[in-house]
């Protein structure tokens, strides 16, 4: 295992930021049967709950591991500092150069397999005004530091021939929640931008897989105030989302029952859903407008 490799330390050269993206694939592009057996996956946000279950999962699998957070020590009790072949790298996913350094820096010599996006923070408290500050650190966890690590997965995988770009999502995405605003909107966003990529990149032997999962039990829910429909164990839920993956799946959405009433929510009239929104019995938004002063 490798901690503390600081990945300012490593100079890439960035494709993304030349001047013409088609021009450096013309440049770069290189053999595909080079890449034919790189199992390597990044995770970013992989110190915790979904991502740390993905890392150990991949880890089992025989794959070589990376993994980023800010926090070193939720990361270093699960590993077998001597036999672990994962490599620790801390940073904010908010911040795009050093993601960009640290997924370079993995790559390197093998390339990169797989790319997952998991890093993510939530409301513990559904309201109907939302704590706009953590809304805007959301903005640029949740949506942001996805687009920063597909960015940097990009530049490697495009001239490689071959990848595949995964995104942690949440049935959240589906429709705009009462009570959790800023997350039902970073997630809605990261649905459409992997969609959008999907179509995009297949031409160039790229995937795109976009995870939505209903309540999962991790550190991150166990903060929450209002009932959880459906939890499942973080090891179900990562067993669920790598056989999508290796299925190359372009959604993946689960818990099934849940998941199918949040679908048929998104697919009803806008005035009907607005209405069985409104129902107290599943409204959980607090209601804090009186605590707002001029
Ligand atoms: N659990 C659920 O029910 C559920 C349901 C749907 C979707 N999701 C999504 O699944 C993803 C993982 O959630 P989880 O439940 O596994 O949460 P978690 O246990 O709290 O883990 C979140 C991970 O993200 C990392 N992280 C947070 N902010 C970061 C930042 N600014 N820079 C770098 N890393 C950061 C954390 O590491 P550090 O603290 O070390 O930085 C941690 O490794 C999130 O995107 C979440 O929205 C979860």
């Amino acid at each position: 295992m490798n901690i503390g490799t600081d990945p300012k330390s490593v100079k890439q050269k960035s494709l993304v930021d030349s001047a013409s993206f088609g021009q450096s694939l013309g440049t770069y592009r290189l053999p595909c049967y080079l890449f034919s057996r790189m199992n390597s996956v990044f995770i970013t946000g992989g110190t915790s709950g979904i991502g740390l279950e993905l890392a150990k999962t991949y880890l089992k699998k025989g794959w070589k591991v990376g993994v980023c957070g800010r926090d070193a020590d939720k990361f270093k009790g699960h590993f077998d500092s001597a036999r672990d072949n994962i490599q620790f790298y801390p940073l904010d996913v908010a911040d795009r150069e050093a993601v960009k350094r640290a997924v370079h820096q993995f790559a390197q010599p093998t390339g990169l397999g797989l790319l997952i996006a998991s890093a993510g923070i939530s409301y513990p408290h559904k309201s109907k005004v939302p704590d706009f500050d953590r809304t805007y650190r959301m903005v640029h966890v949740n949506l942001l530091g996805v687009m920063y690590a597909f960015e940097a997965a990009m530049e490697i995988m495009i001239p490689q021939g071959q990848g595949q770009m995964v995104a942690i999502s949440s049935l959240a995405g589906f429709n705009g929640f009462p009570g959790i605003s800023g997350y039902s909107a970073t997630k809605g966003a990261v649905m459409k931008f992997c969609e959008s990529l999907g179509l995009d990149l297949r031409h160039l032997g790229l995937s795109v897989t976009c995870v939505c999962p209903g309540f999962v039990d991790t550190p991150l829910t166990r903060l929450n105030h209002h009932p959880m429909p459906f939890l499942m164990k973080v090891e179900r839920a990562a067993e669920i989302i790598v056989r999508g993956i290796e299925k190359k799946r372009a959604l993946i959405v689960f818990p099934f029952f849940f998941g199918l009433v949040v679908r048929l929510l998104s697919a009803m009239p806008r005035f009907l859903y607005r209405r069985i929104m409104r129902t107290g019995s599943i409204n959980f938004s607090r209601d804090n407008t009186k605590e707002i002063s001029p």
